[in-house]
Order: structure tokens, then sequence, then C-alpha cells
């Protein structure tokens, strides 16, 4: 038997190597540079928008109180009943990963007295989400979103806005192809009644339904309608749509929403079984999917009565979300990276020791003058330099050797034709520039 540590700390302290390498946690990809780059595009863009429409930025923290979203996301929704990372912190608060952004910037916008400001008060975030789901594609347990809310108007032409936005979102980012659809679910005083014509229309199909809606029946009638379940379809396809019941207040809402979409020319839909998976709901919902591969890049609608559940007063909204996983599978597909783009204008190649002395000010000086130069500052031999430039499409190699660094002067080399001419190391970022807008590149 080994000696026993005297302590744990020095237990600790001896270096122990793990038999296995280990892997991030189920559904939560690492990011790498081939993502990355899909990403920061759409980070771009969303910039630009929120710039445009006007959106502050907010950042709520990644951990909440539980209750926060047990009662925003709520108590029927899938997320509250299967999808939360919780934990309990050592001092016994309970916290949660936050699932989505909604009920979290409801809670910074009623902590932090934003209600105090002129309404409505326009907020966006991006950033990452948890939900302990099944992962499979375009679904993860980590994911991001892009999310704007509007808050503190209930005029539908903010509904208009949002679906606008998140429309001119996609389209900035040159994805086609697109089908927004849309309904309405009422509010507290028309649903009511639309959720007792489903329960007497589903009763008599209640056996006939799969588990999840025998359990969803009990719970939140509701999301029967959008189940995916095969079986499930048909036993809907007759069931009474929330528009019969409207009241006058709902109905001139839909129909003005409606109006707007119309006048913006934007291709939508009426579906009468979208209703969203979120408890706080009321009039507009909504989703824009990719109909070539019938992926939902973004969801959202209106929820008059979140910021009253929270505890505040009464503080109509609307908002939506786009998950930024779905959209870089989308754009991977449809617009593979084009290096031709992304090439540096040249490669630095240094050769001996005092040529990569001076590598670091060179590569700075390029900097300064607003020229992307790649470089290699290993220990690999001149061909394998010259053969990264051209992997990398740099039009020019800019050779630094031993004679160069001591004359302080520098080649240059057309990668294409080889031709090489010696410059002096100061004009070498005019040189450079002149060639490029004389187009000889
Ligand atoms: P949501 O429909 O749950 O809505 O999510 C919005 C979008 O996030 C989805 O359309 C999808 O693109 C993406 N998404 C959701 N779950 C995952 C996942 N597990 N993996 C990858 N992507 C996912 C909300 O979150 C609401 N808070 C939207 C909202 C804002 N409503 C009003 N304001």
């Amino acid at each position: 038997m080994g000696r026993k540590p005297k302590n744990l700390v020095q237990h600790h302290v001896r270096r122990q190597k793990l038999k296995k390498i280990l892997q991030a946690p189920k559904g939560m990809p690492d990011i790498l540079s081939e993502d990355d780059f899909y990403r920061r595009k759409i980070f771009r863009t969303v910039e630009n928008l929120a710039d445009y429409y006007n959106f502050d930025r907010i950042e709520t923290p990644i951990l909440e109180e539980s209750q926060v979203f047990l009662h925003g996301t709520g108590p029927t929704s899938e997320i509250v009943q299967k999808q939360m990372f919780n934990l309990r912190t050592p001092g016994g608060d309970h916290l949660s990963l936050r699932p989505e952004f909604t009920p979290n910037i409801i809670r910074a916008y009623l902590e932090n007295g934003l209600f105090n400001l002129s309404k409505p008060i326009k907020l966006f975030t991006y950033g990452p989400l948890f939900r302990y789901e099944q992962p499979q594609r375009g679904r993860f347990r980590q994911f991001w979103q892009y999310d704007f809310e509007i808050i503190g108007d209930e005029d539908p032409i903010y509904d208009a806005l949002i679906i606008q936005l998140f429309y001119n979102s996609f389209l900035d980012l040159k994805i086609k192809d697109l089908l927004i659809e849309v309904n309405t679910i009422g509010c507290d005083n028309c649903r009511p009644l639309w959720h007792k014509q489903l329960k007497s229309y589903f009763h008599s199909r209640l056996k006939k339904l799969c588990p999840d809606c025998q359990r969803r029946y009990k719970t939140n009638i509701l999301r029967i309608l959008d189940c995916k379940n095969e079986n499930c379809q048909p036993l809907k396809e007759n069931a009474p749509k929330m528009l019969d019941y409207l009241c006058r207040d709902c109905h001139n809402h839909f129909k003005t929403l409606l109006e707007y979409l119309e006048e913006l020319g934007l291709p939508y839909a009426i579906n009468h079984t979208l209703v969203r998976g979120l408890d706080y709901y009321t009039k507009t919902v909504f989703e824009i999917r990719e109909t070539t591969d019938n992926l939902a890049l973004c969801g959202g609608g209106r929820y008059d009565y979140l910021t009253e559940v929270l505890g505040g007063k009464h503080t109509p909204a609307v908002g939506a979300a786009a998950g930024i996983e779905r959209l870089v599978d989308v754009l991977k597909k449809r617009q593979p990276k084009q290096d031709g783009n992304y090439k540096p204008k040249a490669f630095l190649v240094l050769i001996g020791d005092l040529a990569k002395k001076k590598g670091l000010s060179i590569l700075e000086m390029f900097r300064k003058a607003n020229i992307w130069i790649a470089e290699s500052f290993g220990k690999d031999s001149v061909k394998s330099q010259l053969r990264q430039a051209d992997r990398l499409g740099a039009p020019f190699a800019l050779i630094l050797g031993q004679k160069e660094a001591m004359d302080d002067t520098i080649i240059l080399r057309d990668m294409k034709s080889g031709v090489q001419e010696v410059i002096a190391l100061d004009k070498i970022t005019e040189e450079l520039k002149k060639r490029f807008k004389n187009g000889i590149v």
C-alpha cells in the first residue's frame, strides 16, 4: 500500500495525468474558426440593425434566480418542466442557467427602473443560453440567440416592426426562401372560451392522442395544436380556431398587424396551429422559417402580461429571438466560405535570426498602414513559408533574409510570376498600396 497523503492539499499538488482526454458536455460543442467566420457575420448584421432601429444593448447574467423562469417562462412550458439547468449555491440560493432572454430582460427592466424612461423601451442582446434537450441538428444544450424586445406599447405596429427586423436580419445575411408564419392566441378575455372549446373537442379524442398530448390536455391544451407526432395530426385538423373566438380588441390588433405585413410586402401565412411553447404569449405569435430545410430560424410574439407576472405594472411588450447555430447551419450550406475575400495581401517570409527580430515591427508597420499581411514566425524553411503564402492565396511574398535585414530592404515577390524586386523597407507599404490601387493584383 502506498503512503497516504498527509492532507488533501498535498495530494492535489502532485501532478496527476488523466487517462483520457476530456470532452465538452453533451450538446455543448466548442466553437471553432469555421463557424466563427459565420457567427461574426451574424453579430455584425445584428449590431447594424440594432443601430438602425435604435435598440440599446442589454446584458443580463447567465445565471438568474430560478423563480424568474418558473414564473416568467411559465410552469407549463416544456422549458420549465424538462429543460432547465438548475443549481444550488453554497449559500442555498436556487439559480438556473438562462434558457431564454425574455423573462430576464423584464426582470432587469423592473429591477433597474427602466419603466421610468420614455416608452417604448427597445432592447437587444445576444449570447449563450442553456436547455437540457436531446441534441440533434439545430438543437443544442448550449446555443446562442439574438433577441430584440420592445417594452411598453401595445400598438401592433411594433409587432410588425419586430417581424420586419428579424426578416431583414435574414435578408441581410442573404438567406432567401423565407416564410413568416403568424397567428394570434388572444388575451385573458377571449382565450378562456377558446380553451373551453378545445377541451370539449379533444375530450372525445383523448385516448387517440400521444402520451405527451394527453398530459398537455391537462396542463396546457394549446400545446396539443403544435404537437409534431404523426398520429396527432389528423386529430387536430378540425380543432376550433382562436380566430373564431377573438374579442374585438384582439381581432382589431391582428387585423391591423396583417395590414402592416401586407403594406411591407412580406411573405406571410396564417398558421392556426402555431401557439409557441412559452406560457407568456398573448395576441401575436410568429415564427420565420427557412423553407428549403423547414427550419424555424426565429420565434416570438407579444407578451402583455409578463411584466405583471414578475411583479411590475401592466406593460404590453413584444419581441423575438433567432437561433444563431441554425443560421450558421443555413449559411454554411448556402454560402460556402469563399477564401477569395479573406486572402491576406501579402505573406511575410523571414529567414534567419536577424530577420526574425525585425518580424514583429514589420507586422506592426503593416497594421498601421491598414494592410493585412500573414506571417509564420516558426522555423520553417523558405520553401515551406512560400508554400504557406501560396496556400493562403497571398498575391505577394515579402522576403526578409540576413542581407535585407542589415540593409533595411525587403524583397517583394509576385507569387504568380515569381518576379522579385528589392524595395527599401520604409517604402514597402506605399509600394504595395500603389500596386493594389493600380489593379495589378
Ligand atoms: P424560442 O422559440 O424558444 O423563443 O427560441 C427562439 C429560437 O432559438 C428558435 O427559433 C431557434 O432558432 C433557437 N433555438 C431554440 N432552442 C434551441 C436549441 N436547443 N438549440 C439551438 N437553437 C435553439 C424564445 O426563446 C423566446 N424568448 C423568443 C421571444 C423573445 N419571444 C418574445 N421575445
